[in-house]
């Protein structure tokens, strides 16, 4: 059975500007190297790529793009295609983060063709799901994910799935200091490798990581981290304070190793 490599992604969204970013960028590369057997991965906003590149040269600190067209180069006004995030540094591209899924109504065709598209590219796609809190309260929370999973792999080969994580991040989580329970997390995260698992095989399913965002903070990652099932977290709010930041990927060193 493969071990899995925590991985801690810091997803800023729309936030900081070039000054802080490379400020930031800097704690986060320093810290990160005390945590070797940690995957850290940060999700600058577009317009700092460079600028944040530039601060992690060198470092173990990869970088990715919040999102990117399904485009690839031509006439698509204000995009972004995959292959400039590849030109600017970027090892790795965010689909299907819930905000814009729910805030710009993008759909599982669209995902997706934008997770090939960073496939294509040569880029390693986190491919973010979760249900929103009116799917929980209606039962529909294995459901969701299941569905998501089937419809944002489409046609996903075998051979990709090492280029593949996932963040299961439910929606009702997110920025709002709820968090699942690390035993509800644990039980979707089970679900979604089984999912894995039937629609490919249980080799890749086991070596897929599944992280899980919604509020993380240094009080409740170990314990998430610590779920079978839970191979670090994709952190947002607590990713724009370096020291925070820094303690999620200590929980997540702590949790190491398994299969
Ligand atoms: P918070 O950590 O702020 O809840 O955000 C999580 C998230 O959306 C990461 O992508």
């Amino acid at each position: 059975m493969p071990d899995r490599t925590p991985c801690v992604g810091g997803n800023w969204k729309m936030n900081t500007r070039a000054a802080d970013a490379g400020a930031l960028a800097k704690s986060v590369a320093d810290g990160a190297a005390s945590v070797p057997g940690v995957e850290v991965i940060l999700f600058p906003p577009a317009i700092y790529l460079q600028e944040v590149a530039g601060t992690l040269s060198g470092s173990s600190v990869a970088l990715g793009g919040q999102d990117a067209s399904e485009q690839s180069d031509g006439a698509w006004t204000g995009q972004i295609s995959a292959g400039m995030l590849r030109d600017v540094g970027c090892t790795h591209l965010l689909v299907g983060h819930s905000e814009r899924r729910h805030g710009l109504g993008e759909q599982d065709a669209l995902l997706n063709a934008k997770l090939h598209a960073g496939l294509e590219a040569g880029l390693d796609v986190m491919l973010c799901i979760g249900e929103t809190l009116q799917e929980r309260q209606a039962d529909r929370t294995a459901d969701v994910v299941v569905e998501q999973v089937q419809a944002d792999l489409a046609n996903v080969p075998m051979e990709a799935l090492s280029s593949l994580t996932i963040a299961y991040e439910p929606v009702w989580a997110i920025g709002t200091g709820l968090t699942a329970s690390p035993e509800d997390a644990q039980a979707v995260h089970a679900l979604v490798r089984q999912t894995v698992g039937s629609l490919y095989d249980g080799t890749s399913a086991s070596a897929m990581r599944i992280l899980y965002g919604g509020s993380v903070k240094p009080g409740n990652a170990a314990d998430l981290f610590a779920q079978a099932d839970i191979d670090g977290g994709l952190i947002g709010g607590a990713s724009l304070d370096a020291e925070q930041f820094q303690a999620i990927v200590e929980a997540a060193g702590q949790s190491c190793c398994r299969s």
